[in-house]
Order: structure tokens, then C-alpha cells, then sequence
């Protein structure tokens, strides 16, 4: 079966400093959403990607793969999972959805094919992650900078995207942990609240999500890569 990937781009990035919200970077000729779309379109299972953007996003329509017959735009919301959820209320044709940053362009074709294999038939689905390589400490509070204790990195992974599940209970999750005022970070978040069981497989520390200015020039550097 072929697969749609959900891919939340509403937000503004801040953290990126710049005059444009992170996705609209440049790495190269082109933004960073068009280097994500057009790795995530070129996977053969993956045939239809659903964008959620600012209502007023200025930028998107400007980009010549904006008139792809396999893109469709939604309106994004005020938090990453609500822009994610107006993704999954567009789509009603397929059994199993990903949700993929736009700010993650450097995700490999191989890590795509990991994911979906391992997890198709699988009850909760899963996400690419990592395991924590540093010594983690957790501060007293979120303003304090004395630590409270070391956290054990033994079994601490994070998170990456795309994070992949069955459709209608991932719908469900979400609507029901946003209803509630639940904090959801990730589409694994409402799974795991909801009582599925969500699977891990380790992906590419290549799958960095752009953040900090720092991110963008390592991006280019592994897109450069990619295309020699
Ligand atoms: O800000 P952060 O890096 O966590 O955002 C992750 C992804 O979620 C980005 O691709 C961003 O554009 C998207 N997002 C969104 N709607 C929001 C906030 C973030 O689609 N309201």
C-alpha cells in the first residue's frame, strides 16, 4: 500500500532568529519544505503529502512546487498538534498516515523504508529515534540552572520524525488529548496517552531538526552530500 505523509509547516520558528519562519530558509537553490517535500515524495510508497500552513503563510504559493498534483494545503493551527490534526481531518482514504517535521530535510529514503516495514503491521505504529548519547540533568525548575539530579540515559531516546500510526486512532488520540488540554509534542505523545503501544527503531542522527542557525549549515553540508 502507498502512504500520505502529514507534513506540519505552520509554525514561525524563533529560534532560527531569522525574517522568515524556518522552513523558508534556503539550503542551497532552494527552501528547506522543498528539500522535505521532495525527499518525502521521491520514497515510492509515499504518493500524497498533505501541508498544513499559516492561513497568512505569504511564501508557500511563491514556490514552484506549490502547483504539485500531489500536494494538498490546510490551514495549520495555534500548536504543532493542531496543525497536524487539520492535516488527518483532510484525509479519510487511507489506513496508516506519517507526520513529518518540515524542518527535518536531511530524513533518508533507507529510514523511510525502515520505518514503514517494521511497523505496517504493527498495532500502535511507531517513530525514528535516537538514543541519548550525553549524561542527562534535570534542573530543579524550568528557570533554574542548579542541577536537581542526573537523569539515567540508559533507555532515553529522542524522538525524530516521521512518526507513523494508523490513521483513525491517531486521529482519535490527538483530538482527545488537545480536547483535554493534554501537552503533546509529538504524534507518539496522544499515542501513548491514548494506551497504544508505540514502537521505537533507531534512524540517522542525519535527521536533525533545524532550530538554531547552527542546524541550517549542517543541514546544507549533509544535503551537499546527499547529492553528489
Ligand atoms: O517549533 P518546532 O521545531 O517544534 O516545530 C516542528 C514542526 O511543527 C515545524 O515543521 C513547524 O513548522 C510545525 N508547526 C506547525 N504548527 C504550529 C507550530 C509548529 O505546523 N502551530
Amino acid at each position: 500500500p502507498s502512504f500520505t505523509v502529514i507534513v506540519p509547516a505552520a509554525g514561525v520558528g524563533k529560534r532560527m532568529l531569522a525574517d522568515r519562519p524556518k522552513q523558508y530558509l534556503k539550503i542551497g537553490h532552494k527552501t528547506v519544505l522543498e528539500h522535505t517535500l521532495e525527499k518525502l515524495i521521491s520514497h515510492p510508497r509515499i504518493t500524497r503529502i498533505i501541508v498544513a500552513l499559516d492561513p497568512q503563510d505569504p511564501y508557500f504559493d511563491e514556490l514552484p512546487i506549490s502547483q504539485a498534483d500531489w500536494i494538498t494545503r490546510v490551514d495549520g493551527g495555534k500548536e504543532r498538534a493542531d496543525s497536524v490534526l487539520a492535516g488527518l481531518t483532510a484525509l479519510d482514504s487511507h489506513s496508516w498516515v506519517a507526520v513529518h517535521d518540515a524542518a527535518r530535510p536531511c530524513v533518508s529514503l533507507s529510514d523511510l523504508d525502515k520505518l514503514f516495514r517494521l511497523f505496517e503491521n504493527n498495532q500502535g505504529g511507531g517513530i525514528l529515534a535516537m538514543p541519548v548519547k550525553d549524561t542527562m540533568k534535570r534542573a530543579q525548575s524550568e528557570d533554574s540552572k542548579r542541577v536537581s539530579n542526573t537523569v539515567d540515559r540508559d533507555g532515553l531516546w529522542h524522538a525524530l520524525t516521521p512518526q507513523f500510526f494508523p490513521l483513525a486512532q491517531l486521529r482519535q488520540a490527538l483530538s482527545e488529548a488537545l480536547e483535554q488540554n493534554v501537552t503533546i509534542t509529538d504524534e507518539a505523545s496522544a499515542m501513548e496517552w491514548a494506551g497504544w503501544p508505540v514502537n521505537l527503531v533507531e534512524g540517522s542522527e542525519r535527521n536533525i531538526k533545524i532550530t538554531r542557525p547552527d542546524d541550517l549549515t549542517l543541514a546544507t553540508f549533509y544535503i551537499s552530500q546527499e547529492e553528489l
